[in-house]
């Protein structure tokens, strides 16, 4: 029996070693994205009026599913919309602009124009803070149109929306849930390492971990979840709607002739995967297809050093237990 070679401490042990970003780290991270929150919040009580009107992490360090080799922490900007310029390029001139009036202690060439979203730099640690911006009209769900870091479209959301989903997510499967996403998400970005047209958003993962658990897919148990989850991904090839009744009734999304069709969970009439073409897709499903054979080999297989190169096929030869 090949978990005597390859066990669930093994694969923890490998998460904790080599997949997941450390506590101490995510609290580093976590605390420098603060601080611009808090800054922002202090010139807001002198500055009442101003047009930028909070500063919330969103992406992975807020959810808990940041990798260890995490390159930027995201912060979402709320931006009152009335005041914002129309034009993109524009509006990232003009944030810009407002972030250095916010935070005069930045020099200049701290505060980095991107395409979609503006780059704050910390010197003495060389992290960055991407900040993305959100147009807001003082919904109280925090609710506002979401400049996708993709393509620059506005996307109507809600950032604290996701990140109360991804909570009960994590409340229902505490641990795993978010484990799970991370081993996926390093499953992801070994592919993207090896095959330039492989894409799989980390949002579209954390969606369908959570639509598969909704409907009992138990999380616990690391090689029998991934090698669920990547039969799952091969056999239905993305046929499968995915959407949520958290904050709609999925009976209501809209029709939609997109290859991919997963739902945000706040609002139906957003495609999180409307940019996937059928090849990235089949690119997808055929990944998963083979991880899925491993996980099934390396469950059958003698020897441990036959087990341990099955894993290797879908961690790399970083896994190593
Ligand atoms: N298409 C989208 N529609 C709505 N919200 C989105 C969309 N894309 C991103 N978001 C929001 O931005 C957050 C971060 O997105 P994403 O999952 O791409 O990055 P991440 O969780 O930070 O992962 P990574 O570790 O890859 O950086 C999501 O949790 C979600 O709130
Ligand atoms: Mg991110």
């Amino acid at each position: 029996m090949s978990r005597d070679h390859v066990n669930q401490a093994d694969l923890v042990r490998f998460a904790d070693e080599r997949v997941n970003l450390k506590r101490e780290d995510a609290a580093e991270l976590r605390a420098q994205a603060n601080r611009l929150r808090d800054k922002l919040e202090g010139y807001l009580a002198d500055h009442p009026d101003f047009a930028l009107k909070k500063m919330l992490l969103s992406g992975s360090l807020a959810k808990g599913t940041a990798l260890k080799s995490i390159s930027d922490i995201d912060v979402a900007c709320y931006i009152a919309s009335e005041s914002a310029p129309e034009k993109i390029a524009d509006l990232i001139e003009w944030l810009a602009k407002k972030l250095e009036t916010a935070f005069p202690n930045f020099k200049p060439e701290q505060i980095k124009r991107k395409t979609y979203s503006v780059g704050v730099n910390f010197i003495s640690t060389g992290n960055e803070v991407d900040v993305v911006p959100i147009l807001y009209d003082g919904d109280p769900e925090w609710r506002g149109h979401l400049i996708s870091q993709e393509t620059g479209e506005k996307l109507m959301t809600s950032v604290p929306m996701h990140l109360d989903f991804i909570r009960k997510r994590k409340a229902e499967n505490e641990r795993h849930y978010a484990q799970i996403v991370r081993l996926l998400k390093f499953w992801c970005q070994l592919r993207k390492q090896e095959d330039e047209k492989f894409r799989f958003k980390s949002f579209m993962v954390e969606l369908i971990v959570a639509y598969l658990a909704d409907r009992g897919l138990a999380l616990d148990d690391y090689a029998s979840a991934l090698a669920k989850i990547f039969a799952y991904l091969a056999n239905d090839d993305f046929e499968t709607v995915i959407a949520f009744d958290d904050y709609y009734d999925p009976g209501e999304c809209a029709a939609s002739t997109d290859p991919v069709r997963i739902w945000d969970p706040v609002n139906c009439e957003n495609n999180v995967a409307t940019l996937y073409t059928p090849e990235n897709k089949s690119r997808i499903s055929e990944a998963a297809l083979d991880a899925g054979d491993a996980i099934d080999s390396a469950l059958r297989a003698i020897t441990k050093g036959e087990t341990v190169r099955y894993w290797q096929k879908v961690f790399g030869p970083t896994f190593n237990p």
